[in-house]
């Protein structure tokens, strides 16, 4: 009797130790007591152990003075400070010269080369937001060094597999360069690919940023393009460093910001923003057959107090967790940026569709984590 209630408690015990409360909005203290400075970040789950990559943000400015900084967890819980994954550097004229902008790091590991390869959002010292480039770097280590590799506009010269027509139709679009936005003949524009043609010779944008494992080990890169008005979603090389050149248009002209994507039995969900800045707006979501589309627009996920600002957040992530998918997002402080809070909300289904509630506290069972 003794030793069987022993046995229980010491299964109590291991169930309870699977469970971790989550507070959304509140100061989450690493380690070292510090707020966890991640934003804008995204989960890499290796070994059993989770590592959380992030933008460092300073107390007053949302320029890169750091880099891309990186936690590790057992438990999702508890934080271990790694250290700087991607660090800025003091070169002047460098892609990562301190004071650049690097936003949204998602780290993925290839299990053919055995390198975890880092991709984000760059925009040049002093430019604004106007470079529009992904970045991209390597490590051996899931937590880094980083070695940056480099910086550019996606696909250069080359048409998405969705387009259709030939480049003489898409060259009729030219007239409407310089066109008044937002009229309906120019939002028929852009629709028709206006921003596309004018960026093939030398690559499309891409600012918000996320990238995904497929099941069948391919992984794609997926980006606000087109000036913010169109989603793009890229294939990637084998080895996970570039492009390969495949690429489709996603809801033209919808202006969506903060992709975060899951694939759920079998179909691909995608939660977006819509473009604010850093102010809070209602969140999109959109579901897939297939990674290529086609991709219809449902309604807002989010339900509750606050659900058609998603919460004071935008979101950045999906990370699968047991039986769990955890949106997170971001509550930006854009007078101090330091202080920007994580949303963390668990994604449940309601007649076939994903919903997201909002929780003051939230228990987490990391028992069983899906994406290692
Ligand atoms: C919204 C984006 O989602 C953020 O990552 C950041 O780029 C801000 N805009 C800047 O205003």
């Amino acid at each position: 009797m003794k030793y069987c209630l022993m046995f229980w408690m010491s299964m109590m015990s291991m169930f309870l130790m699977a469970q971790v409360t989550v507070c959304p909005g509140e100061i989450w203290p690493d380690d070292r007591g510090q707020h966890i400075n991640a934003h804008g970040g995204g989960i890499l789950c290796h070994n059993g152990r989770y590592y959380w990559f992030g933008e460092h943000k300073s107390d007053d400015t949302s320029a890169a003075l750091v880099g891309i900084t990186c936690y590790s967890s057992d438990n999702l819980s508890d934080w271990h400070y790694e250290g700087v994954a991607l660090p800025v550097t003091d070169v002047p004229g460098d892609d990562l010269e301190r004071g650049c902008t690097m936003e949204r790091p998602k780290v993925i590991y290839n299990a053919r080369t055995g390198k975890f390869v880092m991709w984000l959002h760059l925009e040049l010292k002093g430019k604004g937001y106007s470079a529009a480039r992904y970045a991209v770097a390597v490590a051996d280590c899931p937590a880094g060094p980083y070695r940056y590799l480099r910086s550019g506009r996606v696909n250069a010269g080359i048409k998405p597999l969705d387009m259709e027509g030939d480049m003489a139709a898409l060259d009729t679009l030219d007239a409407w360069k310089d066109a008044e936005w937002w009229t309906p003949q120019w939002r028929k524009a852009v629709k028709d690919g206006l921003f596309m043609r004018r960026d093939f010779a030398d690559g499309q944008m891409a600012r918000d940023q996320t990238v995904f494992v497929d099941v069948d080990g391919r992984a794609y890169h997926i980006y606000s393009s087109e000036e913010n008005l169109t989603l793009q979603i890229a294939e990637l090389t084998a080895d996970y460093t570039a492009h390969s050149g495949r690429f489709i248009r996603v809801a033209a002209g919808g202006q969506n910001e903060a992709p975060a994507i899951f694939r759920y039995d079998g179909t691909y969900w995608l939660i977006t923003s819509g473009c604010t800045g850093w102010a809070p707006n209602k969140a999109r979501l959109f579901s897939a057959p297939s990674i290529w589309g086609p991709w219809q627009q449902h309604p807002n996920p989010c339900r509750g107090k606050d659900a058609d600002i998603t919460f004071g957040g935008q979101g950045t992530f999906v990370l699968p967790v047991g039986d769990t998918f955890v949106f997170m997002a971001d509550i930006w402080r854009p007078k101090h940026p330091s202080d920007a809070r994580y949303v963390w909300l668990p994604i449940t289904f309601e007649d076939g569709m994903p919903v997201i509630h909002w929780h003051d506290e939230w228990n987490l069972d990391t028992k069983k984590a899906r994406n290692e």
